[in-house]
């Protein structure tokens, strides 16, 4: 049996399995509690509660405004909708990186008041007192690299990351100074597929790839847009599972169109 299958909880411990078996990761994006509760039952083995909020939930342009309180409302309600996959909560912009002290109190404030398992912060050698300090009180964390949301000022566009020899350096070293600071998982994010490979097969830890190419130990995509709820978002990357702004559009306009013709409610439907 497959190892995913065979455990009743998700763990870091599991996916350390997994990667060993060659066994994929699956992993979505869920900030509420009735979506959390599909995906766990759909059998996704990792649910990020990312600070892609900001974008998806509150309509922001950037991750940045998104605060500490906002992730850990988020991330409560999805707590309370899972029973089995673990479920990681991104640390926002500001919340981190400072100092490793203010990261250890982001963390401990994450875990203590939502219950999830595990944080994620963006970065390499900058946050690794973080890193450190953070995974030294036992909280599990998950790096990511490459395109790095939170610094979308500092890169000026969301193209593919580490394309030029001295990015793709730097990254590969990062890695590796995550691994060695104890990380269980780094998301890459938007590199080229080589590059991915290269990472995933010198790491003993998985790696969860976004546009990162067939080669990461997993993939995580954001369940707006491969559920077609933001149709606007056509990267080549993205698999788009379902239309749902188009089927919500026509339940919702059927619904309109029953409420005015006074077809709804009919008999059956009122007491
Ligand atoms: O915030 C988020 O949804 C993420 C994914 C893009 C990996 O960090």
């Amino acid at each position: 049996m497959s190892v995913h299958k065979e455990v009743k909880k998700i763990t870091t411990n599991t996916l350390q399995k997994m990667k060993a078996a060659g066994e994929k990761i699956s992993m979505i994006t869920a900030y509420d509690f009735s979506f959390a509760k599909i995906f766990d039952a759909a059998g996704i083995e990792i649910i990020l509660v990312g600070d892609s909020a900001s974008n998806v939930m509150a309509g922001h342009e950037t991750t940045l405004p998104i605060t500490l309180d906002q992730m850990i409302y988020h991330a409560q309600s999805v707590v309370r909708g899972i029973e089995r996959c673990l479920v990681v909560v991104d640390m926002p912009f500001g919340t981190y990186q400072g100092n490793s002290k203010e990261a250890l109190n982001s963390a401990i404030r994450i875990m203590k008041e939502t219950g999830g398992h595990s944080v994620k912060l963006e970065g390499g050698v900058e946050v690794i007192e973080s890193v450190k300090r953070i995974v030294s009180t036992g909280v599990p964390v998950m790096g990511h690299l490459g395109l790095t949301p939170q610094s979308i000022y500092k890169f000026g566009t969301y193209t593919v990351r580490a394309k030029e020899e001295e990015e793709a350096v730097k990254l590969k070293s990062d890695a590796l100074a995550l691994q060695e600071a104890g990380c269980f998982a780094i998301v890459l994010e938007k590199i080229p597929a080589v590059l991915a490979k290269e990472v995933s097969e010198s790491l003993s830890i998985p790696t969860i790839g976004i546009g990162a190419g067939g080669n990461c130990d997993g993939q995580v995509l954001i369940m707006h847009d491969m559920l077609g709820i933001n149709t606007e978002f056509k990267p080549r990357f993205l698999r788009q599972y379902l239309n749902m702004a188009e089927q919500i559009t026509g339940a919702v306009q059927r619904y309109i169109k029953d409420v005015k013709s006074s077809d709804f409610p009919s008999d059956k439907e009122q007491y």
